[in-house]
Order: C-alpha cells, then structure tokens, then sequence
C-alpha cells in the first residue's frame, strides 16, 4: 500500500511539474507583453500535420485575427514553440529591409553533409549565404535575361503545339502550365530539353510533380523542415528524398561533364554556373573587375552547381506555373479584363511584326498590372519566414525577440487586407495604376519579399510568365468549365499557393488575321 502511495505521488508530481513547464512554455509571449493569437497550438499542429489547411490559410487565418483585435503584432505558438508575426507594415519593413541584419537567415533546413542538394541559397545562411548571393546575382541581370529570351520563348512552340491538338476541348490548365515552366527551368536551369509538354511522363516533370507531391510523410517533413530544421539534423533526416537527390545530381554531372568535353555553350544558367565553377567570374562582369574581387575565392563547386540548379528547378517552376494558372483563371471569370488585355497584346505584337521579343514583353503596361494583381491575390509563397539572427527591441515596444526567434510574415493576409485593398477578394488590375500605386504602403505588396534577400529571379519569374500568357491569350479565348470546383480552395497540402484539384478552362482558338 505504502509502496502505491509512494508511486501516485510520485506520478502526479510528474504530471504537475510536465503541466507547470508547458504552461511556462506557453506563457512566453504573456509574460512579455505580447497577445497571443486565439488558435491553439494544437490546433496548429494538427491542422499542419494533418493537411486540414493550406499555409496561405494559415497565414490568412492568424493575419485576421491579430488585425481585428488592432495590434500591431503578436505570437502563437506550434507544439510550444513560440513565432512571431509583424502586422503593421512598418514593422514588416523594419525585419525585412531596415534592420535586415538582425534577420538574415530563414531558419529552414540544410544539411550541406548528408544533403547536399539543400545547401542552396534559399536555405544558406549567414557569410555563406551572402558570398554566394553575392556571386550569382550577376546570373539575373537584365542582360542574362535578354540572353536567356530566346530560350523561354521557344519552349512556346510546346504550349501551341499542345492546345491546338486538344482544340475544341477542355484544359487542365494547372498541369499544362506545370509542363511549360518544367521544360523552361529544364532548358535554362539544367540545359535539357525535357519535352514535357509533350510527353507527360518525361523524367524531369516525374522528378518535379515528386519532389513537390506530398502524403503525411512528406508533409510531415515539410514542417518539420521548417518549424524544426534543428532535429531533422540532429537525427539525420534528409529532406531531399535520396532518389530525387540522386536524379539531379547525376543530371548536372553529366551536364557539365558533357558541355566541357564538347565545348559546347548554351545561353541559360547552367552556362553561367560553369563559368563561376572555372573562373570565378562572369565574363561581362565589370562591376567584379572594378572591384579586384579574388577570382579564386569566388568559385563555386560541383556540388554547389548542383543545388543551385535544384532550387531554382524548385523555386521556379511551381511558383511561375501558379502565377499563370490562377492569372488565366480570373480572366477566364473577368472577360472584360481578359479583352483589354488580348488588345493589348495584340496589337504590341502586331508592332513589331507578329514576334514576342524582349523589348515588346515590356512595353506591356497592363499586361504588368493584371500580373501584379494576381501575385497580390494568390502570392505563390503565402508566408514568408525569417530567424532572429541576433537580439531585436521591435520598434516602439519594449517587446524584445532573442535569437533564434522564428518570424513569419503574412504576406497573403496583407494582400487581402481590406485596409489596403478594398473589396479584396475583387480582381481588379486597376489596382496598379501608377496613380493607385502611390497611394498606398510599399509593403503592401511584397510577392517576391523585400530587402536583401528578396527572390534573386524575380525579372525571370516574371518573364517566364509574361511570355506564357503573351502565347496563349494571343491565340485563345479562355472560359472557366463547370469542371471546375469554385470558389477555389488553396491546397491544403502544399507550401507553394496551389488550387485544390484541377483548374479546368474552355478554350476557343482565335481565327489568324482577327
Ligand atoms: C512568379 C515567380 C516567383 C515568385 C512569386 C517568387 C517568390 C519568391 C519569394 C517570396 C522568395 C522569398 C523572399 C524573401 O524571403 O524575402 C523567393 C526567394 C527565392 N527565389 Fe523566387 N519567386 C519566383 C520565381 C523564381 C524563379 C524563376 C527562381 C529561379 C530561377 C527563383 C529563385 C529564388 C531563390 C534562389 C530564392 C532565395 C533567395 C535568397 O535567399 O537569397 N524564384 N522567391
Ligand atoms: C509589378 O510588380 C513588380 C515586382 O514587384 C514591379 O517591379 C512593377 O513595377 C509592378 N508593376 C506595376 C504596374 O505595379
């Protein structure tokens, strides 16, 4: 009996003291002056584990509920662990531009040992993030991207080609859009023609549609990837599935083997990375000249050609081919806007003889604006997130961040805050006018980030959307099909914002000489 009492004892004082040490946990923001958010964190954490929500959701949901208690910040906590989420859009400025330094890194996964794939810029950190920013930045000048034009706009030949022998019918948009920008990113980012407009199951789209699909594992992973990087270290999880890694790092090699036994170049990034491998420098790259930069020191290696080439296969196509689908989705539901902007294209074209060049993709102004108001809508990255790299006082409060604070910024909950945006959920191009521009915040739109570790493609992801929709919207008219499911929900199960299911469209092939 005595031996039992000892033992209840002993298990309640365990389940108290396990009950104080969450509670302390939990009351991290409390106890500094910071509201905490009305979603628990179990509610988080199931949500996210079990797919119930999408991260734009997510985002959104924390976003409005901070905005309607009017604060200008608050905390919420995944598991018992605390984040941080600025409202007030010059506090967003602060963390991303302004005092960028106390927040250089994202705070995801890498793993440059046993993962090697993920030592890429978007999850490097600290001095080896800048150096190696500082190296490919060159690689995204308008110039490279001139260079680059052609090869983008060949891969049109394939988007025709396809809708024409599906004329008459339907499209499943998303998954054509999905084949466009794979064969782009092969062509530019890898040197490959992939062909996946024509052939579906061609390696390379597999490889993507692979890396990107997710069942509870990878889910799973992809929080923990970025909520806990630390434990997927510690236990030595890879992120990168070690086929998919393996894919791509025989691809390159080959690549690059090939292209240097045969002397053979080619204008896409792929060149340009080999040339920082064997020399340091890009040829044109006064800048580097005039600064005496070490050329030695600013070689990159096999392995680091490797996942640059594999985040920009990630970070470019899925981002892009969301871009387009949802920008031909609200066209296909606002005709008027879908006619202004077919005018507008067409007779651009018709200037310069029919031909999609450089110059002209830029001498369209609307085309720009319906774009923006679609990134505004559905930014393909909903949130974006950073790490407290050294200890922040937040501006104005008595709020302190300590290092190694996760922030997230809810870029999706300021694009579709009424305050900023009336009638939000309205596609509306007007919206960027140069004039209605002015009238609001800078960092009321920030699809591509802000500050120094804003997306290094972003005039390439542009472009490569521009000249798809340049192709298609020149040659057919677009309406939604009852197939598809509206409203659109965001998939739940995807870190990039996606539609949930396909996005069907009627198409209608425009007669030539109209
Ligand atoms: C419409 C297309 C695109 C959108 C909306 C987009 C958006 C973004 C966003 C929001 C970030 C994070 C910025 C931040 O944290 O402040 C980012 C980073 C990045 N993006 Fe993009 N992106 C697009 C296209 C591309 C393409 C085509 C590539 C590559 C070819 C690319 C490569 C990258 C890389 C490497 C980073 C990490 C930059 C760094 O940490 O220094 N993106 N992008
Ligand atoms: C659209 O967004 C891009 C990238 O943020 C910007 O450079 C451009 O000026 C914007 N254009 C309009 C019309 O708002």
């Amino acid at each position: 009996m005595e031996i039992l009492n000892t033992f209840n004892l002993l298990v309640l004082t365990g389940v108290f003291l396990i009950y104080k040490w969450v509670n302390n946990k939990l009351n991290y923001w409390k106890s500094r002056g910071l509201q905490v958010s009305d979603i628990s964190p179990l509610e988080n954490l199931l949500n996210i584990i079990f797919a119930r929500n999408s991260f734009a959701d997510r985002g959104l949901e924390l976003y409005t509920d901070f905005k309607s208690k009017g604060i200008e910040h608050g905390g919420f906590y995944i598991l018992l662990k605390p984040f941080y989420m600025p409202i007030n859009l010059d506090l967003v400025k602060s963390i991303l531009q302004v005092d960028f330094q106390h927040f250089v890194d994202r705070g995801v996964y890498m793993d440059e040992k046993n993962d090697p794939l993920s030592a890429h810029l978007f999850s490097l950190t600290g001095k080896k993030w800048k150096n190696l920013r500082y190296k490919l930045t060159p690689t995204f000048t308008s110039g490279k991207m001139k260079m680059m034009f052609e090869t983008v706009v060949d891969c049109t030949k394939g988007l025709h080609k396809l809708m024409d022998k599906t004329n008459g019918k339907e499209v499943d948009i998303k998954d054509v859009l999905g084949r466009f920008t794979t064969d782009i990113i092969g062509s530019c980012a890898f040197g490959i023609e992939c062909n996946s407009l024509e052939d579906p199951k061609s390696i390379f789209r597999q490889k993507g549609k692979e890396f990107f699909e997710a069942d509870l594992i990878r889910n799973a992973k992809f929080f923990m990837a970025f909520s806990f990087p630390q434990f997927m270290k510690t236990f030595n999880i890879a992120f990168i599935p070690r086929d998919i890694s393996s894919f791509f790092m025989n691809l390159v090699k080959d690549t690059v083997e090939y292209r240097e036994k045969n002397n053979v170049k080619r204008k896409d990034f792929m060149q340009l990375l080999i040339q920082l491998k064997n020399e340091g420098k890009l040829v044109d790259d006064e800048k580097m000249e005039a600064e005496k930069i070490n050329e030695d020191e600013n070689r990159i290696t096999m392995n680091e050609i490797t996942a640059q080439a594999f985040v920009f296969f990630q970070a470019g196509f899925e981002t892009s081919s969301t871009t387009m689908t949802f920008c031909l989705y609200e066209l296909a539901r606002n005709k008027e806007i879908q006619k202004k902007l077919r005018t507008e294209i067409i007779q651009t074209l018709d200037r310069h003889g029919g031909k999609i060049t450089y110059e002209n993709v830029h001498e369209m102004t609307y085309l720009d604006q319906v774009i923006n108001e679609t990134l505004r809508k559905y930014p393909p990255l909903p949130n974006l997130n950073r790490i407290c790299t050294k200890e922040y006082k937040i501006p104005g409060t008595d709020v302190i961040l300590e290092k190694g604070m996760q922030v997230m910024i809810p870029v999706v909950g300021i694009h579709r805050d009424p305050e900023y945006y009336p009638d939000p959920d309205k596609f509306d191009p007007d919206r960027f006018t140069e004039e209605n521009k002015k009238s609001r915040h800078h960092f009321s739109f920030i699809p591509f980030g802000e500050g120094p570790r804003i997306c290094i493609a972003l005039r390439f992801g542009v472009l490569q959307s521009k000249v798809g929709l340049i192709a298609l919207l020149s040659k057919y008219e677009f309406s939604v099909n009852k197939k598809t499911v509206e409203p659109i929900q965001f998939k739940a199960s995807s870190i990039v914002t996606a539609a949930e299911g396909e996005i069907w469209l009627d198409f209608k092939k425009i007669p030539e000489g109209n």
